[in-house]
């Protein structure tokens, strides 16, 4: 491995003192590829497609797949790849060369011939492949006659390319909602192209149980149907809003085995996930007798949520599982299988008299022990099939079993911790790596869990912390993003959450830091998304729009807002007062945007003076507060963004998404904001959040006090709060005190919480959390 490794380094430098003696113009983000290559010297020439060509293939098969992907490629033009007789000649040749390691190949294009080598494995035949179709015209994709290409001229280059991580990954989750076989396969060979190499395929949870166990039917018979489904967001109606439709859904253990072959053919291995001891509800509602009896049925679960009844560990239980474990071994040939382990409630285990009873069998301290006790157990049996585990990092809790590889989502604490143990870690955390986040304006995107994850913040990820040592840091094998389905509910849903995110997860995992560069990675971007429509892929296009960001300016004392747009060298233009803006009729964006008063700005991005996508708009609150220090006894316990002047950044929060509200957990919460100089101010206004499932709560008095120094305070008023609790949704209640005018440098606000949360409400009796967006002064 070392001796490739160093081949591949020596080619490597060979190529690119051949590229830098030629002096050509091309640039590197002319080479339209991702994930970018390691190696990659332009050169001049142009090698020309057409025809019938001959192509050598290797006397060996490791060509093979990677030819045939590549003839099938090219059906929808005129060109026609034919293998060539051996020992004939021929212009474009694959080369077998054992000294390379697996997964690298090199790329050698000229005017008059195309090498690419790699060794006997086949995947760096297949990644050669990869990066050769994305040098060629996007067209290459088009079904419409009048695209039918007869010639393709591939710009010369030397590649010599190998991947950084052995885990590149994505999940799937098909429980929450049922994704039919086709967009699977779909969504693999998406994958393909961009040479990523592990499918997590996500097939058992609460909502449904989604793949065939002959020996126990009811697994698909009654797990993999629901009644129904929630509306929304689990936050968002009170009561919850379902949608009174059956939804199902499997796949056959023939579909299986069709998934694992399609897969396997562009060299991606599908690693089942067989979720346990938690998530188990469908399995448990098809099997009661597997729970520890906290109901006496149960059912396929209708929203997402972390629920009390799980697998019991009992032996009827464990052979069970052994079961299921074997059909699923003997249907997916991944060297690891993974097996779950996240967020698993205790409540069950602490009430059940046999797990009570095993504890003090096995000498297990906590119930963290037992759900270590019975990792190790499941492991043990996986181990003795020839295989290994992966499990969430919850399995770190009570003891981590021997030989299991931990896949960090809460963060990259697990990680970290199962590194320095000397354990594998795939890395996957929720901030950067799970797809089903906003990845635009919550306020305008499609429904989703929450938080916030834009193309550059997963582009900007890297899965190697700098915390361990060198030695530690071999423990890290990739990464991978992850789409969870809550709310995704279709495949056009799932490809807009997937993409462009899983270009950027790409490159992440395959790209050495050194190499990546979000400006090459956009620009190549604006070409991949030409072929994602040319292959219907439903990306997100917020690539194609204005994004504004916002902030109190201090050295120009003035409110400013960016715009932004990911499109590579895009001109946005914007309007105060059109909503229909466009490229002539809009102000070209040139320097932050100065607002005085509360505005709402309209904006879009063009190309050479035509639009790129659609408006995109914005409101912002521009008032006495905006960008004023403020000090808060006690201090926010939760603030997301613009931490430390979230009160007074001009912006509101919007109900669906927590971003821009600040939060206090205790009963009385006193703001004083600094205006600096003394102002006329005659009202101060401010909201807090009704969100009753996560406890939120709002404020039920608010007053207000003002002052000159900052030391002595006149109360101007005081006001008790009545929200209307009859509301159906989670909603903003903004409150007012209106005072006679004065002028006054301080600002005091002291808001009494929404206290206990009340009798029949979720979190009975628990202190509510107060949230508030902004503070505005008039
Ligand atoms: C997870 O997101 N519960 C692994
Ligand atoms: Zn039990």
């Amino acid at each position: 491995m070392k001796t490739n490794y160093i081949g591949f380094l020596f080619a490597a430098t060979l190529l690119l003192l051949t590229a830098c003696q030629s002096g050509t113009k091309r640039t590197e983000a002319d080479y339209g590829i991702i994930p970018f290559p390691n190696q990659l010297s332009p050169q001049s020439g142009t090698f020309t497609l057409q025809g019938e060509m001959n192509v050598s293939l290797s006397s060996d098969s490791a060509s093979v797949n990677a030819f045939r992907y590549l003839t099938n490629s090219l059906k929808n033009t005129s060109i026609h790849l034919q293998k060539a007789d051996e020992g004939s000649k021929s212009s474009i040749r694959f080369i077998t060369d054992t000294t390379l390691a697996d997964e690298v190949y090199l790329l050698n294009i000229s005017s008059d011939q195309i090498e690419l080598s790699a060794n006997k494995s086949g995947a760096g035949f297949f990644y050669g492949v990869q990066s050769l179709l994305q040098l060629m015209p996007n067209e290459i994709y088009s079904t419409r006659p009048e695209d039918k290409l007869s010639t393709i001229g591939l710009p010369a280059v030397t590649i010599a390319d190998a991947p950084r991580f052995t885990h590149r990954g994505a999940m799937l989750d098909v429980c929450r909602y049922f994704m039919p076989k086709e967009f699977v396969l779909k969504f693999i060979d998406q994958m393909a192209k961009l040479k990523l190499n592990r499918f997590h395929f996500h097939l058992t949870n609460d909502q449904g149980w989604r793949i065939e166990i002959k020996k126990y039917p009811r697994l698909t018979e009654i797990g993999s149907v629901r009644k129904q489904t929630l509306i929304g967001n689990t936050e968002y109606y009170l009561p919850h809003r379902y949608d009174g439709k059956e939804h199902k859904g499997f796949y056959t253990q023939e579909d299986i085995k069709e998934i694992v072959r399609y897969a396997s053919e562009r060299f991606i291995t599908v690693i089942p996930e067989i979720e346990m001891p938690g998530h188990a509800s469908a399995a448990l509602a098809s099997y009661p007798e597997l729970s520890c009896g906290l109901g006496k049925t149960y059912t396929v679960r209708e929203y997402g949520d972390v629920f009390d009844e799980v697998f019991c560990p009992k032996e009827h239980t464990f052979e069970f599982l052994q079961d299921v474990l074997t059909e699923v071994i003997d249907l997916f040939p991944s060297h690891y299988i993974h097996i779950g382990g996240d967020e698993c409630p205790k409540k069950a285990w602490k009430k059940c008299a046999h797990c009570q009873a095993l504890m003090k069998q096995e000498g297990l301290k906590s119930e963290e022990e037992l759900q270590s006790w019975f990792i190790h157990r499941i492991e043990k049996f996986v181990n003795s099939k020839g295989r290994d585990i992966i499990g969430w990092d919850e399995i770190l809790e009570g003891g981590l079993a021997p030989n299991a590889t931990v896949m960090s989502w809460r963060g990259e604490k697990g990680g970290i911790e199962a590194a320095k143990a000397g354990h594998k870690v795939i890395m996957t955390p929720g901030k950067y790596c799970y797809l089903d986040y906003y990845q635009e304006d919550p306020e305008f995107a499609p429904l989703s869990i929450g938080h916030f994850l834009p193309l550059d913040t997963v582009y900007s990820y890297n899965p190697v912390p700098n915390i361990l040592s060198p030695e530690e840091q071999t423990y890290i094998i990739g990464a991978q993003g992850n789409l969870w389905s809550e709310y995704i509910p279709d495949a056009p849903d799932m490809e807009y959450m997937a993409f462009p995110r899983l270009q950027a997860i790409a490159e992440i995992v395959w790209t050495q830091p050194t190499r990546k560069n979000f400006d090459r990675f956009t620009q190549i971007l604006a070409k991949d998304f030409v072929r994602m429509d040319y292959e219907l892929i439903n990306a997100c296009r917020n690539f194609f729009e204005v994004n504004f960001c916002s902030a109190w300016n201090k050295a120009t004392s003035a409110y400013e807002v960016t715009l932004k747009s990911f499109y590579p060298g895009a001109q946005l233009y914007y309007s105060l007062t059109d909503s229909m803006v466009t490229p002539s009729t809009g102000t070209l964006y040139e320097a932050p945007i100065k607002l005085t008063k509360n505005e709402t700005l309209y904006a879009i991005a063009a190309s050479k003076g035509k639009a790129l996508g659609k408006v995109t708009r914005k409101s912002f609150v521009v008032n006495l507060a905006t960008g004023c220090d403020y000090t808060c006894v006690p201090e926010a316990g939760w603030e997301h963004v613009n931490k430390g002047f979230g009160l007074t950044d001009g912006r509101l929060g919007y109900p669906r998404e927590m971003r821009h509200w600040v939060s206090f957990y205790q009963d009385t919460v006193c703001i004083t904001v600094n205006m600096k100089k003394p102002l006329s101010v005659k009202q101060v206004t401010v909201a807090s959040l009704f969100r009753p499932w996560s406890a939120v709560w709002p404020a039920r008095e608010m007053s207000v006090e003002v002052s000159t120094n900052g030391k002595t305070y006149t109360p101007v008023g005081t006001k008790e709060l009545n929200p209307d609790f009859t509301v159906t949704e989670i909603t903003r209640f903004p409150e007012t005190v209106t005072f006679p005018p004065t002028q006054v440098a301080y600002v005091r606000l002291t808001l009494l919480s929404g206290g206990k949360c009340p009798k029949g409400y979720y979190h009975e009796g628990q202190q509510s959390e107060l949230a508030i967006d902004e503070i505005i002064i008039q």
